[in-house]
């Protein structure tokens, strides 16, 4: 019999991605749980509306009793959680949706499971039991930020610096208690940066790409000397995959890609491939775009990631380089540019709101 997985925030960037591997390349039946925020598109997974082994049900996180609902009608094997408010400028202009679904909606979801676990020990055989996992979704963010040198890795100690970052350490605490407390079998993944195809286009990489193809400055905040370690969203849903069928329960695993750049660094790079892929119809250089704005409050210098146990436990290698990964993805955003004009129409809404325009021409995309 085919196996469930929940993927909650599975119509974001990465959830989208995860769900492309499962679907493809396994045999569990995947079950979509998003609230369709602004960062929710289902047009990202429209190659799959019709398929038999996925499912989309529009539900909010903090809503605990269709939670429920969702756990008695599919009877899961696993959750994926990766439903989230993911932007940092975002927490900072405000944060409350952060506390909300970041803090609220992942401690109703742990309820939610806590209860459905107890109730799966009472019917599954003890191998059955044993494949039921939550995986927790979280970012390397937690940990705050490095100097010039070193890594973080499992025992780094916490020290979140932004709302957003504040929120996504709340939940991993949370998550852990649980674990200690009540025995749920939970795994903790923490991941760098990642870029890829069906990226909003509010975060650096693909607004970088989008304002250079539309002659819109490309803002890069301070002087650009920050640095990020970038992973490649499918080697980061691999990882995930792996977590989910052979992390220990307790544990927790740093995912990343040894990619670090500048932030200039990022942004001369996608300049110079626009330059070669889609020279300016003015023959001058996208890098003529870029601007250098105002800092970001409290903007984390360098995040880096060793993610040695993940490889040696897991057997998790990243697929892609820095860059590889990079002309896939601007190659991606050349050849679906109808995606991108439905974001930046509001069109992608339709599916969930049909006065949409008003709600998202905001000022990050
Ligand atoms: P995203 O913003 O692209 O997607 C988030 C998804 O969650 C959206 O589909 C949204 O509709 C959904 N969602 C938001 N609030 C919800 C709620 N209350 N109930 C149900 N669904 C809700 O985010 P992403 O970049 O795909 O990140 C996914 C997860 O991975 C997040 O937990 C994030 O913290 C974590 N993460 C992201 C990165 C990165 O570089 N993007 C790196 C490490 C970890
Ligand atoms: O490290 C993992 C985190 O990476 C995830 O947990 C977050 O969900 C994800 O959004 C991302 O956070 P960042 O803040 O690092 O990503 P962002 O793309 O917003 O910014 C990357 C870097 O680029 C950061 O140093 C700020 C800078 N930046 C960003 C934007 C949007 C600019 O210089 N200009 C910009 O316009």
């Amino acid at each position: 019999m085919k196996k469930t997985l929940f993927v909650t925030g599975g119509a974001g960037f990465i959830g989208s991605a995860l769900i492309r591997l499962l679907i493809k390349q396994t045999d569990y039946i995947v079950v979509n749980i998003d609230k369709l925020t602004y960062a929710g598109n289902l047009e990202s997974l429209k190659a799959f509306s019709h398929n038999e082994r996925y499912h989309f049900e529009q539900v909010d996180i903090c809503d605990k009793h269709k939670l429920t609902n969702l756990f008695e009608q599919y009877k899961p094997i696993g959750v994926l959680h990766l439903a989230a408010e993911s932007h940092v400028d975002r927490s900072i202009v405000g944060s409350e949706d952060f506390i909300q679904t970041n803090i609220i909606g992942t401690y109703t979801l742990l309820e939610v499971v806590r209860d459905y676990y107890t109730k799966l020990k009472s019917i599954l055989d003890t191998n059955t039991l044993e494949s039921f996992k939550f995986v927790h979704v979280s970012t390397d963010e937690v940990f705050g930020s490095l100097g010039d040198s070193g890594y973080f890795n499992e025992k780094t100690s916490y020290d979140p610096r932004s709302p957003y970052s504040a929120s996504k350490a709340s939940s991993d605490l949370l998550v852990k208690a649980w674990f200690h407390t009540y025995g749920l079998p939970i795994v903790i993944t923490n991941c760098t940066n990642n870029y890829g195809p069906y990226h909003f286009p509010e975060k650096l990489i693909p607004l970088v790409i989008n304002n250079a193809l539309q002659l819109k400055e490309l803002p890069v905040y301070g002087k650009g000397n920050n640095i990020r370690d970038w992973l490649y969203v499918d080697d980061h849903a691999r990882g995930l995959l792996l977590a989910y069928e052979l992390g220990i329960a307790g544990e927790s695993y740093c995912i990343g890609g040894h990619n670090e750049r500048t932030n200039l660094e990022v942004v001369n790079i996608i300049c110079d491939i626009l330059d070669e892929l889609k020279p300016r119809e003015d023959n001058k250089s996208y890098h003529e775009l870029i601007t250098y704005v105002k800092d970001r409050a409290g903007h984390d210098y360098r995040y880096a990631m060793d993610p040695t146990k993940i490889e040696n436990n897991l057997g998790w290698k990243p697929q892609e380089t820095f860059v590889t990964g990079i002309q896939k993805t601007i190659k991606w955003y050349l050849d679906n540019q109808d995606w991108v004009a439905h974001v930046q129409s509001g069109e992608y809404l339709k599916w969930v709101d049909t006065n949409y325009t008003s709600r998202i021409l905001d000022r990050f995309i």
